[in-house]
């Protein structure tokens, strides 16, 4: 595609005079949207490379008379020239062909339209480019026909295609069995199709509107009913069309205006940019995100009708201001009251397309609408092969994402991020991930308690925080400091209790709430009955990490100390509480001296074969990479240790404390 297209070049867009220079700062290659085409449906077609995509199109282009005049018969001629018959794909190429001559259009935009409405399919000329274009977002499409052969069946491709889109929550979607004459147009052979696919299509919560017999190549189903499948009472492909909904009714979301540039001229400046979602007014309070600037549209200026005083979605425009205020590229203009989430860590539902694989800690850019920050993967939650849908396991410094799996990740970002949650504003909740230079992965933004605007529906999501009416922040108030975990970590013998027993102690009587959790005690009550092998392990840590997130949502300064013997339970723990709010504290002191302390005589008995799975000795600690704060126990008096665990916590202890930190 080209990526030029893809900035609106205030002037063609009708923004700016003809006579102000415009110069695109940035170009943003993953930004791809028609800046005019606000009625066009986007409908993109997925398939097994050779189930027959590119006939498919050219069929409908050819059925519906989308073609320019002359188009048939030059291909009609190209054919008969190499003695061949008449290709239906072969229209499609040549559309492409003269499109790649203009820079200005979009190749992977079709343009189209039947007797109801405009639309622009969307196609990616091999595999590879359908991932990266819909990872990327650049096919940000409304619907979805998903293509399969007949007499081929259902392909790797088909479901992971499918997986794709239900990622992305393209929830429109018709199945087209193509290829219908190579199957003799057999009614037992589409049905079995249509139940395996079916079966596959809904553990993905996909529902297609309806399964289509087709063959592309002969026009059968496609825009008039085939005499070859009489048992066959559905729709043809045009009225499937012609039976979406229209875009995702964004119109009716809460307003995104997506600051793309900002013009200077005299003393005035504007900031261009498109409408994703809802309507904006002259005179109406903006809010920018992130950050939270605000001032009031004194003027929506575009050059053609400049007397319209309101944008709406898909429309751009450059707004002026009744205030000086720093906004830039990157910044999502809202409304007061339905504004953007905007954090520096989240959690993530990422489709993950390079070969090289995706580990916790690799520095990543992400790019969310204009927004372009580095970032990096804190936890891997959860891994799901795209074609098979099962679950991977790999467990601690195992942990990756592998090309074509899906995972559930808590992402962190360099700078904060202004976003809203998969499910209630599409554009605004996806996001392009890129190791290096190249588009490497795709995602969602997951909700969660911290994010309450906008829910996904679904089983699983169907449960919600309820947030009661004194906040954590009226608690913190009243407490005079943050609520917080301090999670110590370290061997069995490094120092954790006697730490956190002493540094509960001098909190305390400074006049703070605080409270120790103890891995020793926990494991007495809420955690009985929980062993030391891993899983057990785990779910210790998952437990003690959620009483742990309520107390300091209480307001409490809770200090831990469990072993804790694995990154990424740890990391967990992490995830579920807001950014800044987990002091990860390693307690280091070598397995060589918590065996000569052994206050409780487990090293001894451990090494006997008595105890099995004793961390240390025959189970294994993963040390903290990059823990807030670390003590040398064996080098430090406990004392000196709890002295220098106050002094790097001092400033974390303040209310308004910068929240980087
Ligand atoms: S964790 O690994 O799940 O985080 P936790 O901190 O709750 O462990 O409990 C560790 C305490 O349990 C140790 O301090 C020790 O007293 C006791 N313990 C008993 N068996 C084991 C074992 N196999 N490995 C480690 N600690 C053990």
């Amino acid at each position: 595609m080209n990526p030029q297209s893809s900035i609106p070049n205030p002037q063609s867009a009708g923004i700016l005079p003809a006579n102000i220079g415009y110069v695109p700062t940035r170009l943003a290659a993953d930004y791809s949207i028609a800046t005019t085409e606000t009625a066009r449906l986007n409908v993109v077609v997925v398939g097994h490379v050779d189930h027959g995509k590119s006939t498919l199109i050219g069929r409908l282009l050819f059925d519906t008379a989308s073609l320019k005049q002359g188009k048939i018969e030059q291909v009609q001629k190209a054919c008969a020239a190499e003695g061949m018959e008449f290709e239906y794909a072969f229209l499609l190429d040549a559309l492409l062909e003269e499109q790649e001559q203009n820079i200005t259009i979009d190749t992977t935009r079709i343009p189209f339209h039947t007797a109801n409405r405009e639309y622009a399919i969307i196609d990616a000329p091999g595999h590879t480019e359908f991932l990266k274009n819909m990872v990327t977002g650049a096919a940000s499409a409304s619907a979805a026909f998903l293509l399969i052969d007949a007499h081929e069946g259902i392909k790797e491709q088909s479901k992971r295609h499918a997986f794709l889109l239900s990622l992305l929550g393209v929830r429109q979607l018709v199945v087209l069995v193509n290829k219908m004459d190579l199957a003799g147009y057999g009614e037992v052979r589409f049905r079995e199709i249509v139940a395996e696919y079916s079966a596959f299509l809904v553990t993905l919560g996909l529902k297609p509107a309806h399964f289509i017999p087709v063959a592309a190549k002969h026009g059968d189903n496609i825009a008039a009913r085939s005499t070859r499948t009489p048992w066959y009472t559905g729709p043809t492909v045009v009225e499937a069309l012609d039976g979406f909904a229209d875009i995702d009714n964004l119109s009716d979301k809460p307003l995104r205006f997506i600051v793309q540039d900002v013009y200077r001229w005299d003393d005035k400046r504007v900031f261009a940019g498109r409408i994703e979602s809802g309507t904006v007014k002259e005179g109406d309070r903006i809010v920018f995100s992130p950050g939270g600037k605000t001032s009031t549209v004194a003027k929506i200026e575009r050059w053609s009708s400049p007397e319209r005083t309101e944008a709406v979605t898909g429309e751009s425009v450059g707004l002026s201001l009744t205030d000086q205020i720093f906004v830039e590229r990157g910044h999502i203009g809202t409304h007061e009251k339905d504004g953007a989430n905007e954090s520096q860590q989240f959690k993530a539902r990422i489709f993950w397309i390079q070969q090289e694989k995706l580990r916790i800690g690799q520095p990543l850019t992400l790019r969310l609408v204009t927004q372009e920050t580095q970032a990096e993967v804190v936890s891997i939650e959860k891994i799901v092969d795209a074609t098979t849908l099962n679950e991977v396991s790999r467990p601690g410094t195992e942990a990756h994402v592998a090309r074509h799996e899906v995972a559930e990740v808590t992402l962190r970002t360099k700078k904060p991020l202004a976003f809203d949650v998969t499910g209630y504003i599409a554009p605004t909740s996806r996001f392009a991930i890129y190791a290096g230079r190249a588009p490497s992965g795709g995602g969602v933004i997951l909700p969660d308690r911290y994010f309450q605007r906008g829910k996904e529906g679904g089983v699983a999501e169907n449960l919600f925080w309820s947030a009661g009416r004194i906040t954590r922040a009226t608690r913190e108030a009243r407490n005079a400091h943050p609520g917080l975990v301090i999670w110590l970590t370290g061997l069995s013998g490094s120092g954790k209790s006697t730490v956190a027993t002493e540094l509960e102690r001098q909190l305390f009587i400074s006049g703070r709430q605080v409270y120790l959790l103890d891995g020793d005690n926990m494991r007495q009550g809420l955690n009985a009955g929980l062993s030391f092998n891993a899983a057990d392990r785990t779910e210790n840590i998952r437990r003690a990490g959620e009483a742990a997130k309520l107390l300091a949502d209480a307001g409490l300064i809770v200090i831990t100390a469990f072993i804790s013997p694995f990154t990424a339970d740890r990391d967990r723990v992490r995830s579920i509480l807001p950014p800044g709010r987990f002091v990860e504290v390693y307690v280091n002191a070598p397995v060589e001296v918590c065996k000569t302390r052994d206050p409780k005589g487990l090293y001894a008995r451990a090494e006997r074969g008595e105890i099995k799975e004793f961390t240390g000795i025959s189970s294994p600690y993963e040390a903290p990479v990059n823990p807030e704060i670390e003590l040398h126990t064996d080098q430090v008096s406990a004392d000196q240790a709890v002295e220098q665990l106050l002094e790097f916590l001092a400033p974390r202890l303040e209310l308004n404390r910068d929240p980087q930190i």
